[in-house]
């Protein structure tokens, strides 16, 4: 007997897109002059819930950039979220984030760079082109979820600020302002939320400055209107609604190595092999995919894009700076 056995990432039938809607989509992209970029374009990309803006991005062609996996529903994406600002249930965030005033907004580039400013959002927005890029995100609590953000490399921002070579690392604030955020008045952890990157992951091609996702501008509780995206890490080094970027020399302290440094370290990458001191990390739960009997899926190496980050790590001890 023949048994088929199927690879971790194998789509299940129900995700492989329908022929007609495969060829209807192939034939207005040879319209578009797009066909040649087929495996790119082949990913489902989820509508959102047409009540934003909308924010379109050209498919980016960055190795690594658009997963193939089958995009989580916007509905899921939307009220399934950690923002701490506004509480800490996974429903406070799309229950209570409309208080927050993603404009006007500025975020001010500061530290060691030849070119610190303050840039409101729409030079912000009008600083580099557009990209759609399809990633993983994992949640160090063992969920995770397939995103098409709508952005630009970070690196876009460090270079127009040229960092001066004392700049090490770079730290991201997001807002804390009392009265737009209720979760301010928690104490949980120290208010305003920091985290950090060293200047070559921030550089990376893969970190994302993200200003939408599925073709619209960011819902509130996802981070509007600018937030940080690093699709090997866990989820909380993606800062939220931005207002700072400071280059500095020494290492900053990140709010959860603050609160509770025995558990969340300085670099957080996506690891199976190094449980968290509460639990393991070995597998996780897709959003959407719930029911009764769902598989957990084995987590991979930096989330899956070993190939492309792996070697910022290489020759690290990764069980001492987890
Ligand atoms: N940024 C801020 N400012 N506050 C937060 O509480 N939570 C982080 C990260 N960024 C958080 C934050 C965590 S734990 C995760 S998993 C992701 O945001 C969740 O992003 P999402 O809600 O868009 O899926």
């Amino acid at each position: 007997m023949l048994i088929r056995i199927p690879t971790p990432h194998a789509p299940r039938p129900s995700e492989i897109t329908p022929r007609t809607t495969y060829l209807t989509r192939r034939a207005a992209l040879a319209g578009l002059g797009l066909a040649a970029a087929a495996p790119q374009v082949l990913a489902q990309t989820t509508p959102g819930g047409g009540r934003l803006a909308r924010l379109p991005g050209q498919r980016s062609t960055a190795a690594g950039a658009v997963v193939l996996d089958k995009p989580t529903a916007y509905a899921d994406a939307t009220s399934y979220n950690n923002f701490y600002e506004f509480g800490t249930d996974k429903s406070d965030p799309a229950e209570r984030a409309h208080t927050l005033k993603p404009r006007p907004w500025t975020v001010a580039v500061e530290g060691e760079c030849a070119r610190p400013g303050r840039y409101d959002l729409d030079t912000l927005l009008r600083l580099a082109p557009m990209e759609e890029r399809v990633y993983r995100l994992r949640c160090v609590e063992g969920w995770s979820m397939v995103i098409p953000w709508v952005g630009y490399p970070l690196a876009e921002l460090i270079r127009k600020a040229e960092p001066t070579g004392k700049a090490r690392f770079v730290e991201f604030t997001s807002l804390a302002d009392r009265a737009q955020m209720p979760g301010l008045r928690s104490g949980v952890l120290d208010w305003p939320y920091v985290e950090g990157l060293r200047m070559d992951e921030a550089r990376h091609p893969l970190a994302l400055l993200a200003f939408g996702m599925y073709g619209e501008v960011l819902p509130n509780q996802n981070g509007a209107p600018v937030r940080i995206v690093l699709p090997w890490k866990y989820g909380f080094k993606s800062a939220k609604s931005l207002v700072r970027i400071r280059f500095v020399e020494k290492q900053p302290r990140s709010s959860w190595e603050q609160s509770a440094p025995q558990e969340y370290g300085f670099y957080s990458n996506v690891n199976p092999h190094v449980a968290h001191p509460r639990w393991s990390q070995a597998t996780e739960r897709r959003i959407g995919e719930d029911g009764l009997f769902a598989r957990k899926r084995p987590t991979l190496m930096f989330n899956g894009y070993e190939a492309q980050v792996g070697q910022l790590y290489a020759g690290m001890d990764l069980k001492k700076h987890f």
